[in-house]
């Protein structure tokens, strides 16, 4: 009896068929997943990611509460046109410390993920305040009321324990020095190096021009960092991994 032959004896009895059937998924599933078991961390890490400082972080929560998400992506996805247009694909580890992700499903205007340095502050402020002033046929909601809209660092430290407790690795020093280190990214007057020394590669200044602290600031201060924290002139991929 060949082989094929007795693969006939299979194909012609259903129970037979079915129970080899779901042995094979099965082998194949525990061999793909256990493997995940072992392993403290899936994604790779790159030098340069780190947890979001106070007022970044603030300036996420005003995105997501607005709903910027609805109509933008950040996620580059690793296809010519996209590498093209927006710049190195997104890493898994450029969004490890986001709560919850903000990949999106829908782009109604651009990617985000790298439009950190891409404008001036002064650009977003206008573009935020009146989007067909800057792009004639934007179809972008008006955000002007962020400007008048003034945050202190009431909730900050809830916030960045929240964040603590599904895995960012916000020190005890980062939750404790968190309603200053908020305050004194938006104050280029101010002492900003022991953020700079918790939060590498921070940005410090009046991002939206105005004296007083506004939602504005943290939008800003949030929007002028995405994709700017990895070097993509030194990265290269782990291909041990
Ligand atoms: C109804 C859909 C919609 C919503 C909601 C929306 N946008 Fe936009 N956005 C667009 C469109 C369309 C464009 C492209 C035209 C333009 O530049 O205005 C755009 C462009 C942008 C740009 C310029 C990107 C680039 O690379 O040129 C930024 C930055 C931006 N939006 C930020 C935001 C932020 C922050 C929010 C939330 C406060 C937001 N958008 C909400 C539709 C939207």
């Amino acid at each position: 009896m060949g082989i094929l032959d007795r693969h006939k004896v299979l194909e012609k009895n259903a129970t037979l068929l079915l129970v080899c059937s779901l042995g094979v998924v099965t082998i194949g599933g525990i061999v793909e997943i256990a493997p995940l078991f072992y392993l403290e961390n899936t994604i790779e890490d790159v030098e340069g990611v780190r947890p979001y400082s106070p007022l970044e972080l603030t300036g996420r929560e005003i995105y997501i509460r607005e709903g910027c998400y609805v109509c933008h992506s950040q996620m580059i996805r690793p296809m010519r046109d996209e590498v093209e247009r927006y710049g190195h694909y997104s890493l898994a580890a450029e969004s490890m410390y986001d709560h919850p992700f903000q990949w999106g499903s829908k782009r109604t205007g651009p990617d985000l993920a790298r439009v950190g340095g891409r404008y001036s502050d002064e650009w977003h402020v206008d573009h935020l305040v009146n989007p067909e002033a800057v792009v004639p046929e934007s179809v972008m909601p008006k955000y002007s009321f962020l400007l008048n809209k003034e945050i202190e660092p009431t909730y900050i430290t809830d916030l960045m324990s929240t964040h603590r407790m599904v895995g960012v690795p916000y020190s005890d020093e980062m939750i404790e020095s968190a309603k200053a280190d908020f305050v004194v990214q938006a104050d280029p007057l101010g002492d900003s190096a022991a953020l700079l020394e918790r939060y590498p590669g921070a940005q410090v200044r009046n991002f939206d021009g105005q004296p007083q602290l506004t939602e504005m600031d943290a939008l800003i201060a949030y929007l002028q960092m995405l994709g700017t924290l990895v070097d993509f002139s030194t990265f290269t991929p782990d291909a041990s991994r």
